[in-house]
Order: C-alpha cells, then structure tokens, then sequence
C-alpha cells in the first residue's frame, strides 16, 4: 500500500501549460510566490480558472477582529499557494502543488473605515447610463480573488477561506470564471474577440506606474485597486453582425487581432489611418466614366471603436491592468467578469466614462455588477496582509 502511494507520487505532474495573454518577463509556469511587495494574482500570468468572492462584514466585527481575520487568511493562503493544507483543512486532499493558485486579498470602504485612523481611499464607481445593475453582483466589504489553473484547487481554497471568515463576515457573492484558452489560437473571450493585446506587459516601469499604488494612503502603497464589472454579453444578437462591423466596433479585425488599417496583431494601431474603399468605376451622366481610386471613407477605426475610446491617448494617458475571466452562468447569461487593476480608481472610471459615452460595443454588452476595492499590499514572512490597514 505505502509502495503504492510512493510510486504514484514518484509520477511526474504535467507541465502546466504556458498561460496568459499579457507577455510579460514572469515565466508563466512558475509557481506563484505569496510573499513579496506586491500580492500575487495581478502580475501574475492569467491562471485557467477564477472565482471572486465577496464578503459583507457581521455588525460585531470590528478593527481588531478584521486584523484577526487577516492574520488567519494569511497563513491560510500561505499554506494553499505552497500546496500545503490550509491549517486545520477539511479536505487536506484537495491540496496540493501544481495549480499556480494565488489569492488575492481586497477591502472595500466598510472595511477600511473600521479604523478611522486609516486614511479613506475612493472606491466609488458612479452610476453610467449603460448600467443594469443587480444588487446581487454588486458591492462588498472584502474581496477574495481565487485564481489556479483547475478549478477544483479554486474551489477548495474558496471553500477554507470562506470557513475562516464565517465568525467575521459572510458571502455577498460570488462569481466564477475561465480564462480563453484553447488547444490552439489564441485565448478568445465569448464574442470571439481576442483579449489583453492592449495592456501593458505585465513587469516593467509602464506596468508599476498604472497599477502600483504609491501616491494614495500609506497603508495602500504597494497595493492596488481593482475594479470588478460583470458584462453580461447578447451574444444571439453579435452572431447576427456581419465580421466587418465587428471588426469596426472593436477596432481591430477579430480574425487575428490586427488593429483596423494594420497587418498583424503585433503592430500599434494607427489612429489617424482613414479607411478606404477599392477602386471603382463612376459613369457620369454624359456616358463619360471616372476612375476612383481607393476613396477614403472615413476613420479605420471609428470615433466609436473601442480601442479607440478606451486607449490612454484619448483618456488624458489613464491606463490600467485587464485581467478578465468569461463566465457562462446558463445559455443566456455568458459575459465577461472584467477586472482591471490601478493605482487608483479613477483611471478606470475615466475610461469608463468614455466607453459609456459611445463604446460601440454597448449595443452588445451590459453591465449587471460593479463594485471597487482597496487591493492591500503584499507581506513579507512574518508579517500578515492588512496589517498596514489595521496598525495605520
Ligand atoms: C464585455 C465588455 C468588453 C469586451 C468584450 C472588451 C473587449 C476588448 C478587446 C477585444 C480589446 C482589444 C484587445 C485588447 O487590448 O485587449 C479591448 C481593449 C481594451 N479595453 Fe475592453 N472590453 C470590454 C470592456 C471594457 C471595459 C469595461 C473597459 C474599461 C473600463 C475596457 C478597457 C479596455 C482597454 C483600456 C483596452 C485597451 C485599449 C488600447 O490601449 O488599445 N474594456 N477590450
């Protein structure tokens, strides 16, 4: 029997396959490390699976009980990202390495006001006239973000901290997801269109500046903010359009991602690029003809394009960090769980305004959750998560 057991460990685990559609200089197979300046499951390349669970603070906690809180998540997440048992694991088999699972840990306004000596940090998305908002997608005082590439390690991380949070707070809600990718071609979210071409790679002084907090409060500095939209996507009515308005709405071709006007999905796009029309004949009324060549009809990519409403040159440089999962709820309720990380809230909500404006992709797609969070910094060993929050 323990012969058994021994050669089956002996066996080699897979390869975990190289994921993520941002390229940045991270090995994407490697495991996820917990402790660091920043937390993981932001840089790190987008895992297969995702689940998002918020919490609503019971009235008894107070500042010293969410501290209590953080200190157990943290060893907690500690143990789960290692593949070991969280302590005292219900299902300590359900551990294990492999899954490049991370959690990331998220306060909304309730919870940064358990201590009034904590500087507040806005965490407010105002209403846009696109929204549908649900009560239950919407909001919440804690985030956890739960991301591994198979979804049983997520579920079994989800379940044990949720179990350690039951004397502090309860589930609001909760919202599951899988990233893109396919056996071949690139990850494609539900609409078809491929995602993340646009972000900043995910290391470098582009990607620190637009996600790392480092001008907000203290508490904050090393953390980020995260943005949480649910995108409901009418997708019977985007089969109906045909591919060159879809391509026209995004702003690049959905075939291969190429920006309108470009070759390859490697080039930037080119916002000054008129479109064109080839060549025709014209036959005026005299029975003379006129040769028209490649008449320009306008903007590549239109004043409406997306890429073009959310791209920093045309939202005064506000930037940020996508890392969407697509979720598929029942056969009418597919969309996109957006999350986007920042160093504050309101390069999102700038783009936001100017995607609610005239995002052609609005016919399309409808928000029915929204809720923002403060996403704490990382801890080094010794330390716990939040205790920058709890001790400010
Ligand atoms: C269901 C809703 C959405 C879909 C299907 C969608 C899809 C896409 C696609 C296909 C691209 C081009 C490739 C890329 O750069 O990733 C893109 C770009 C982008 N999207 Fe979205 N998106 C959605 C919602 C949003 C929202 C809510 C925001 C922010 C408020 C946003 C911000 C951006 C940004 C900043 C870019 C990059 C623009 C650039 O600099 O080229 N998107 N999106």
């Amino acid at each position: 029997m323990g012969g058994a057991v021994g050669a089956a460990a002996a066996v080699a685990l897979p390869a975990v396959q190289a994921q993520g559609a941002e390229a940045g200089s991270i090995d994407p197979a490697s495991a996820p490390v917990f402790h660091g300046a920043h937390q993981a499951g932001i840089a790190t390349p987008a895992q297969g699976h995702l689940t998002l669970v918020a919490f609503t603070l019971l009235p008894r906690t107070d500042r010293a009980a969410l501290g209590r809180l953080f200190r157990t998540w943290t060893q907690s997440i500690d143990a789960l990202m290692a593949g070991r048992p969280a302590p005292g694991d219900a299902a300590p088999e359900l551990a294990g390495p492999g899954s490049r699972l991370t959690v990331t840990v998220g306060v909304g306004a309730e919870a940064v006001a358990l201590n009034p000596r904590a500087e507040a940090v806005d965490l407010t998305i105002p209403a846009f006239t696109i929204d549908r908002l649900e009560p239950r997608w919407t909001g919440g005082d804690l985030v956890l973000q739960v991301c591994a590439d198979d979804s049983t390690t997520v579920h079994h991380a989800v379940r044990m901290l949720t179990r350690d949070a039951a004397p502090f707070a309860r589930p609001a809600w909760s919202q599951s997801g899988f990233n893109g990718q396919r056996p071949s071609g690139p990850p494609r979210n539900l609409m078809g269109l491929i995602e993340g071409t646009g972000n900043p790679p995910a290391s470098g002084e582009v990607f620190n500046d637009a996600v790392w907090t480092t001008q907000g409060p203290a508490w904050l500095t090393g953390g980020t903010v995260m943005a949480v939209r649910r995108i409901r996507m009418g997708l019977d009515a985007w089969d109906t359009v045909p591919e060159d308005e879809r391509d026209k709405a995004i702003g690049r071709r959905v075939q291969d991602g190429a920006p309108r006007g470009r070759k390859s999905i490697a080039d930037s796009a080119d916002f000054d690029l008129l479109d064109t029309l080839p060549s025709a004949t014209h036959v005026h009324g005299d029975g003379s003809q006129h040769l028209h060549r490649s008449a320009p009809v306008g903007l590549a990519i239109p004043d409406d394009a997306h890429i073009r409403r959310a791209h920093p040159a045309f939202n005064d440089g506000r930037r940020n960090f996508r890392r969407a999962y697509s979720y598929s709820d029942a056969i009418d309720d597919a969309g996109l769980v957006f999350i986007a990380f920042q160093a504050d809230l309101d390069a999102f909500i700038g783009i936001q305004r100017s995607l609610a404006k005239a995002d052609a992709l609005n016919a399309w797609t409808t928000p029915v959750g929204s809720a923002a969070f403060a996403i704490l910094p990382g801890c080094e060993p010794g330390d716990w998560l939040g205790r920058t929050l709890i001790e400010a």
